[in-house]
């Protein structure tokens, strides 16, 4: 891909998939903004990107609050330049609970996470792109749980269906500027958030119910999230690309089987 050189500006970057789409985004030759909550793995993964010959740094930022959000991309179009492209990978996944049992806090606080801050960030990002007359890109990690419910994440499944909806409407938006908005919907992928979430069971049924009978890598999905960032999918718009291992193209009446 040729987005190379642009500056890329990315939530939810200190770990997982989001870390995945910064180091490849890196290789590509794109300049690299990784964002994260305070405190976490975010500067030293920064570090690790400048010691391999790429240009990265990272910046606290909780992508729920509109004040700082707006401040960021402020100071990073000041001193790096105008942001081309936009991944919003901040997420979390609290619940294990169905709805009628889950207390409005955390309900609301899923939707914060998943879904308002994709909307604070690309509302920042979209309209600087239009001052500027960037012809950017603007990309959500979304999930098979916008289509697929589970009776146990009601507010996970809940934000990332909102969030296939703010992609088509965010895009509908953007053509006229030549802002492209997608989302990518992976299939269950390593990372901090499914190591920390998922005991023996959930895995076999998951995998039982995946036919590439695997996780994905992050850098499966940072390649999905390459071909959103540059020319090659040029007339992709308001999309959600599944990058799932087979999972929706799965009809589950037939026969649960072992993984592998
Ligand atoms: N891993 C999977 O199997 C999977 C599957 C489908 C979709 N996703 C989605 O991919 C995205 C990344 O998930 P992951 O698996 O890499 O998880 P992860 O937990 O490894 O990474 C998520 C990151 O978001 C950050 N974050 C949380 N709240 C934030 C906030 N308010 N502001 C800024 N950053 C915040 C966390 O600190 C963390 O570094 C999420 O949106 C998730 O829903 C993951």
């Amino acid at each position: 891909m040729s987005a190379e050189g642009k500056v890329a500006l990315i939530t939810g970057a200190a770990g997982g998939i989001g870390l995945a789409i910064a180091q490849r985004y890196a290789r590509d030759g794109l300049r690299v903004v990784l964002t994260d909550l305070p405190g976490g793995n975010g500067e030293a993964e920064a570090n690790a990107i400048r010691d391999g010959g790429g240009w990265a740094r990272f910046e606290g930022l909780d992508t729920t609050s509109e004040t700082a959000v707006e401040a960021l991309f402020d100071s990073v179009e000041a001193e790096v330049g105008p942001v081309e492209v936009v991944v919003c990978s901040a997420g979390i996944a609290t619940g294990g609970v169905p709805f009628q049992e889950m207390a409005l806090e955390v309900f609301t606080r899923v939707l914060n996470v998943n879904l308002v801050g994709p909307f604070i960030v690309g509302k920042a990002a979209a309209n600087r792109m239009i001052a500027s007359g960037t012809r950017g890109s603007i990309i959500h990690i979304s999930s098979v749980g916008s289509v697929l419910g589970v009776e146990t994440s009601p507010a996970y499944c809940t934000s990332k269906g909102g969030l296939g909806m703010l992609t088509k409407v965010m895009a509908l938006a953007m053509a006229k500027h030549g802002i492209r908005v997608n989302a990518i919907g992976p299939g269950p992928t390593l990372s901090p958030m499914t190591q920390a979430s998922l005991n023996d069971d959930a895995v076999e049924m998951m995998l039982s119910r995946t036919p590439m009978g695997r996780f994905a890598e992050g850098d499966e999905i940072a390649g999905v999230a390459a071909f959103l960032a540059g020319p090659d999918s040029s007339y992709i718009t308001g999309q959600t690309l599944y990058a799932d291992g087979g999972r929706l193209a799965l009809n589950y009446v037939v026969t649960h089987r072992k993984a592998g």
